[in-house]
């Protein structure tokens, strides 16, 4: 196995804030890993670090063998590295499918592709076409073709999140960091969810996920990384994390809802 993304030594300051300290960790081609960690740990800044919205004060993140360092986030997503967002925003408005059509504008015009040019080749009839195939595609493939000619608002919050999914395969990414995908979702979403997460894989696509849902994490990941206080505590499978006192103390010493977490990655080892 060869890693393809490598954080090393990462620190990320706001001000006199160290929200993130010498976070070191690798992912490997092909796999599943979580960040967990409570409220406030780094999780998001982490992710917002790799993805070129945060400069890291020290240390750099390379994908695929390149330096992330410096590079603003549509040049890494080029590279192939994608995201969701925590809190996904649709045009509730529009359609599903005008949703991921107005996506894809968006990206084929930042990708420097005008449509007027095309109109001026006579290409736009063909070019639309394309477009078109592909939102249905993508739909398709996170289950939402039922829904395309219902208004995204009409979606349940859960549904709207894959929208957000749909969107970041667009880019047709080498590797896929999402921020709490499921939160919003109930069992049943959830459970559907997984299974998308697993067929993302089995395409080829490698996961990074922050999730809060223990049984969630304890289930798909092959490995998790834990952050605490924006720091590394443990990094290891999901049998040997539940059981880490150094875990198990980081999500005690938080509120009732991260004393419900490690109870339930406690309650998934006898599942
Ligand atoms: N833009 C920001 N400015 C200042 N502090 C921030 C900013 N974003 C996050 N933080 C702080 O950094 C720490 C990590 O936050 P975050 O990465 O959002 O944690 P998590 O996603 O693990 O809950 C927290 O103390 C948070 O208050
Ligand atoms: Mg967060």
């Amino acid at each position: 196995m060869s890693a393809i993304l490598s954080v090393e030594h990462v620190g990320v300051r706001f001000g006199g804030l160290v929200a993130i300290a010498d976070l070191h960790f690798d992912v490997q081609a092909g796999e599943i890993v979580s960040l967990i960690g409570p409220n406030g740990a780094g999780k998001t800044t982490a992710f917002n670090m790799m993805t070129g919205f945060l400069k890291p004060s020290q240390g750099d993140v390379r994908f695929r063998g390149t330096s992330l360092k410096g590079l603003p986030p549509h040049a890494i997503t080029r590279l192939g590295l994608a995201r969701t967002f925590q809190r996904t925003s649709v045009f509730p408005d529009d359609t599903v499918f005008d949703n991921v059509m107005i996506g894809l504008h968006q990206m084929g015009a930042a990708a420097g592709r005008a449509p007027v040019l095309d109109a001026l080749l006579g290409r736009a009839g063909a070019g639309e076409r394309k477009l078109r195939a592909r939102a249905a595609a993508l739909l398709d493939w996170v289950g939402l073709a039922g829904r395309a000619q219902e208004k995204a608002g009409a979606l349940a919050y859960g549904e709207q999140r894959l929208v957000g999914v749909a969107l970041a395969l667009a880019t047709e990414p080498a590797m896929l960091l999402l921020d709490e995908p499921v939160s919003g979702m109930n069992a049943s979403e959830t459970r559907v969810f997984v299974r998308l997460i697993r067929q993302i894989r089995e395409r080829g696509v490698t996961i990074l996920l922050v999730e809060h849902d223990m049984p969630m994490v304890m289930e798909v990941s092959d490995r998790i990384v834990v952050l605490n206080y924006g720091r590394l505590i443990a990094e290891g499978p999901p049998d040997r994390i539940r059981s880490d006192p150094a875990v198990i103390e980081a999500y005690l010493g938080q509120g009732s809802a991260a004393r419900q977490a490690a109870a339930a990655a406690q309650e998934a080892v006898h599942a």
